[in-house]
């Protein structure tokens, strides 16, 4: 998660210098801005078939300024975010090709959504989360994280291209570790566009499911649905999962516990184990978990998104332990993947 703008003075091998690395923290808001910048423009699109002059980019990405946008990509270029191959010329580079739209293992969307104009706006308040505890969204617009989106349709469609590249993301590495085969009905609560839920039954032909999101979001995962030939294996049920969720089998959730506060996940927790048939489903989650120790962990990170934004957090195993208890649940186990993510898996207590 580290960005490098300074440079590092320290010889190989020895600590860094500590003004180094509180320079580069410091600075690290300019290069998310400048990925954003480049992601938005389409830079690595534009040199997808090779290497071209800045003149070129910036009369491809609709004419923005040639000097400014030189400058960003000579930046983006220092932290190994294209190359500039000779003067004014430019290149990807494996980190640069990520930032393309629409090819496997993009980052394009999440990258829109991380470090956009909104995201700024809330991150401005951000004080006021560490000093109350509270969203720093409410305080910059007014409504809490999802609110918001309901009222913003392009912000929304931000955030739930998001959502799906980051399920594009781990989907290999969860089904790889993670046998979904033998849970009757699966219902994905808070399932989105149905991106997982897809998949995961995509694999196992055996399985039905019922994708589940608030009315507007989940109509979206339709035409996904549809496309795929799943329709008669798949529904898709929208409502308020703090209300209910749809009975079935088994139930999973992706990236959904992380946006909520203890007692809010409790209750979403509470209506899948109340909603469940048998004795036998199972409740997967599939979320960061923050491990002890100084490592660098992006769940940790992705945990001030949830202390800013979403009035969640990243949890411990032993949070996880104590959330499925409260709920009428138990751990079962932590399936860890070669994702960041994990599948965790809880039983009937
Ligand atoms: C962080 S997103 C995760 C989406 C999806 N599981 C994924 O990982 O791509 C959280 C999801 O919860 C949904 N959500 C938020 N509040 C909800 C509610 N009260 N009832 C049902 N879904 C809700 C959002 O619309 C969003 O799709």
């Amino acid at each position: 998660m580290t960005v490098s703008s300074a440079p590092n003075t320290a010889p190989k091998g020895s600590a860094p210098d500590p003004r180094n690395q509180i320079l580069q923290f410091a600075t690290g808001y300019m290069p998310a801005i400048c990925l954003h910048t480049a992601a938005k423009l389409k830079i690595a699109d534009l040199l997808a078939a090779g290497p071209r002059p800045v003149a070129e980019l910036a009369w491809g990405a609709g004419g923005v300024n040639e000097n400014a946008l030189y400058r960003v990509l000579r930046a983006l270029a220092c932290i190994g975010v294209f190359t500039e191959t000779a003067p004014g010329i430019f290149a990807n580079t494996a980190a640069s090709e990520l930032l393309r739209a629409g090819t496997p293992g993009s980052l394009h969307e999440i990258v829109l959504w991380l470090a956009d104009p909104f995201h700024l706006r809330v991150f401005a308040e951000f004080m006021h989360s560490v000093k109350t505890g509270a969203t720093a969204v409410k305080k910059a617009t007014g409504f809490e994280a999802f609110d918001y989106l309901q009222q913003d349709a392009a912000e929304h469609a931000v955030f739930n291209a998001a959502m799906t590249n980051l399920s594009a993301w781990l989907i290999g590495p969860v089904l790889e570790e993670y046998d979904f085969g033998g849970l009757g009905t699966l219902a994905d609560v808070g399932g989105g566009h149905g991106f997982l839920l897809a998949a995961i039954l995509q694999k196992h032909p055996g399985l039905r499911g019922i994708v589940c999101d608030l009315p507007d979001v989940v109509a979206g995962a339709k035409p996904r649905i549809d496309s795929l030939g799943l329709a008669s294996r798949c529904e898709i049920a929208g409502g308020d999962f703090f209300q209910g969720v749809p009975p079935a089998d088994s139930y999973v959730l992706k990236s959904v516990i992380h946006d909520w506060d203890d007692a809010r996940s409790v209750a979403i927790l509470k209506n899948c184990a109340r909603a469940m048939r048998g004795s036998g489903g199972k409740v997967l989650l599939i979320e960061f978990v923050i491990d002890p120790g100084n490592e660098p962990s992006l769940a940790k990170w992705i945990d001030m998104e949830m202390l800013a934004m979403a009035g969640g957090r990243e949890r411990t195993e032993r949070d996880f332990a104590e959330l499925f208890s409260q709920a009428g649940l138990r751990l079962a186990r932590v399936v860890r993947t070669k994702s960041p993510y994990c599948v965790i898996e809880a039983v009937k207590a």
